[in-house]
């Protein structure tokens, strides 16, 4: 066993009371110099290490998508991951839902079978995160996301300066850039990546390249959609089961237009299946998120409004179905964009943080009304009690 590592064989959402093996703070202390609510900005010069990673929007069109083959490399993973944590030195949950932290592992020096561990642990639950990965390039993140499948160009956002690089999505809030909190609701941040897409992504990981120093902000949060279908109760499953949504890429098109940029694929509007199962664990999940449905299909625009109200207070108040990562610079966080939402945070500026992400074509989401959801296969598995579904239960957590 490596050195460090917190089970001989990590089961998710393990109940260990181990804690993290976090390095103390370095001596001396820097007590003396602690300012409440300020951080220090560091500055730039022109020898920027990642100058050929800045944000360019490249004045080009592609045609529309066609469809192709994925098969999920998860599926081949081990179950106990036991390849990918051969090499980890620890690894721990954030919260029995979602999130994993896992230390001591290389991803630009893995092979295939704990790229296959990797993925099957991204599905499991949900969001990865790795610290402080020095050898993990743009080159190497594009080779990593390669294995999984067909990188995903987006239509609108930014790509890296350097030619070659435009199925790499850049994130850049300079100096000198306003806090853009102001420009979105906080419930409108959650998303799940171009889900209007045919063959939306799945496995996606997010560099930051730079950021502002602990405390500064800049924080992302995941929430999970296995546990948004555990939230509801089997009346409102079953109901959402049998609907579709339309995910529609028209305003992130015309938010790009309004700019003056390049849409460089016609926007596109697709019609999802509200619940869908994941091929790799075969857990049902929500799929939805504020960001691009529009409507729920084939039901009273009042009803629509509704469900679409409800799955977002679901995803975006529920803390016991998130995970918040807060980012030092070469840090990255790999997620399954099928079942889990995302939303950045504002309030770090005037910090730079500059961040590269890559995303994989993955299947055209399906549901198999027969596969199960995560409680109810922890439940089996572990014994874990599934959660109250009757709502007048005997407490009140609001004395
Ligand atoms: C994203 O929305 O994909 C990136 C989130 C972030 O910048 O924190």
């Amino acid at each position: 066993m490596a050195p460090g590592l917190v089970e001989p064989q990590y089961q998710p959402i393990s109940t260990s009371n181990s804690t993290p093996t976090l390095k103390q703070a370095s001596k001396p202390s820097n007590a003396h110099n602690y300012i409440p609510g300020r951080t220090t900005v560091q500055k730039y010069d022109d020898t920027y290490e990642y100058e050929d990673l800045r944000p360019h929007y490249p004045d080009i069109t592609w045609p529309a998508y066609t469809e192709i083959p994925y098969i999920d490399k998860g599926q081949l993973g081990d179950p106990n991951f036991k390849n990918l944590l051969a090499d980890a030195s620890g690894v721990f949950d954030y919260n029995p839902k979602i999130g994993t932290e896992v230390h001591g592992v290389d991803l630009a020096n893995l092979t295939d079978a704990q790229k296959n561990d990797l993925a099957r642990l991204i599905a499991t639950r949900g969001v990865v995160f790795f610290r402080d990965q020095k050898n993990f390039g743009i080159d190497e993140q594009r080779e990593l996301g390669k294995y999984f499948g067909e990188l995903h160009k987006h239509a609108t956002t930014s790509v890296p300066t350097r030619e070659g690089l435009e199925d790499v999505h850049v994130i850049f809030n300079g100096e000198e850039s306003p806090d853009m909190r102001a420009l979105f609701t906080p419930t409108f941040l959650w998303h799940s990546d171009v889900t209007y897409e045919k063959q939306p992504p799945s496995y996606t990981s997010l560099k930051v390249l730079t950021g502002p120093p602990r405390g500064g902000g800049g924080d992302t949060l995941w929430s999970s959609q296995y546990a948004a279908y555990d939230m509801l109760s089997p009346y409102m499953q079953k109901y959402l089961e049998s609907l579709t949504a339309l995910h529609s890429a028209e305003l992130q098109a015309q938010g790009s237009r309004e700019l003056g940029r390049t849409v460089r694929r016609k926007p596109v509007t697709t019609e999802h299946p509200v619940i869908r199962t994941n091929p790799v664990t075969g857990w049902k999940s929500v799929f939805f998120n504020p960001g691009f449905v529009t409507k729920i299909v084939g039901v009273p625009k009042t009803e629509s409004n509704h469900i679409i109200s409800l799955l977002t207070e679901i995803v975006a108040t529920s803390p016991e179905v998130h995970a918040r990562f807060q980012w030092r610079a070469g840090d990255v966080a790999f997620w399954d964009n099928r079942c889990t939402d995302h939303s950045a945070t504002y309030g770090f500026a005037p910090h730079r943080r500059h961040a590269v992400r890559v995303a994989v074509r993955a299947e055209r989401p399906y549901l198999d009304r027969e596969s199960k959801s995560q409680e109810e296969e922890l439940s089996e598995r572990y014994a874990v009690p599934k959660a109250l579904k009757d709502g007048s239960g005997v407490l009140n957590y609001n004395d």
